[in-house]
């Protein structure tokens, strides 16, 4: 059984295959390598790009989807447990993605389920689907993955995204820039991470132009107002960084600008139209990348996906 449910557990070759997958799936984004399949997708929380573009993937590949975007309607409002609930659904579905408040369901979840677990967001913790989007995507725009500056700007306390990127970016030998205020700080536990694998990284707390000057990527990130339990602490800090097209002027011409969405108000709208701009791109990048993550836990491989004769072009 192959689980997607953190993204250290993948190592470079595994992560670099992958992205040949999503390379293919956006060759020829329909094909029919599930068919007969059953996805099931359990959200918790909300979202909008990873449930639909999970949901795009598993239909563009012939599977049916079902599930619940909504836990007050399905029998966890009558108080069923999350280990009742996975073993249920795994009667019905072939792999379960799931979206959970709870940092480290998913992994539960994967030591219950007798079908793959794939880890669509858990609490602050990790959110590994993203992280090979913006994998696919830094590699897109930068033409590799290799000796990157990546200036991660905005909510590091709370933004599992920037924690998935961290750990996957270890085998790239990036230099990481940690832009934030002292009170979103990127937590211990990630900085003992890079120094215990050698990753370079700086702590800023100035968000100006002269800073990201040498940013090959500029990963903006929302504040994560629903992780807040005092929310006058929210409101100090909610607009601490803006960037605005302004801001550019000495930015890298190959310099591209990441978000995983959803924005508040951290990039200004003049800045999409700014050639930096780039997270509509990395959003849809999505779709492929999940393609690609269904494939690694149905037992897909590259090779098929090559060979497979029943492209919808
Ligand atoms: N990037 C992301 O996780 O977006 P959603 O919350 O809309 O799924």
């Amino acid at each position: 059984k192959h689980n997607f449910v953190n993204i250290q557990g993948l190592d470079r070759e595994q992560l670099l295959y992958l992205i040949r997958m999503a390379q293919e799936f956006e060759r020829h984004p329909n094909r029919e390598l599930l068919k007969g399949k059953v996805i099931a997708t359990l959200f918790y929380e909300p979202s909008t790009r990873t449930r639909l573009s999970f949901e795009t993937a598993a239909n563009r590949l012939g599977a049916r989807v079902i599930g619940f975007t909504d836990a007050k309607v399905s029998s966890v409002s009558k108080g069923e447990t999350l280990k009742d609930t996975i073993l249920m659904v795994s009667n019905y579905a072939d792999a379960i993605v799931m979206r959970h408040y709870i940092e480290g369901a998913a992994q539960y979840a994967s030591e219950v389920a007798p079908v793959p677990i794939i880890n669509a967001g858990d609490g602050a913790h990790q959110h590994p689907s993203q992280c090979l989007l913006d994998l696919y995507t830094i590699c897109q725009t930068q033409g590799t993955l290799e000796n990157l500056n990546i200036y991660l700007v905005g909510d590091l306390k709370y933004g599992r995204t920037v924690h998935s990127l961290i750990m996957a970016m270890r085998h790239f030998n990036p230099t990481f820039h940690f832009i934030a205020p002292k009170e979103l700080a990127m937590p211990e536990e990630y900085k003992l991470y890079c120094r215990e694998h050698g990753i370079r990284f700086e702590e800023h707390e100035a968000f100006t132009p002269d800073v990201i000057a040498k940013a090959d990527i500029l990963y903006m990130t929302r504040v994560q107002k629903e992780r807040f339990s005092d929310l006058m602490e929210y409101e100090r800090v909610k607009n601490v960084y803006i960037l605005r097209r302004d801001m550019l002027s000495q930015a890298r011409p190959n310099m591209r600008i990441l978000h995983p969405l959803p924005r508040v108000n951290e990039i200004a709208y003049d800045v999409d139209e700014s050639p930096h701009a780039y997270y509509i791109q990395q959003a849809r990048n999505g779709l492929f990348a999940r393609e690609a993550i269904f494939c690694h836990c149905l037992g897909i491989s590259l090779e098929q996906i090559r060979n497979d004769r029943t492209i919808i072009r």
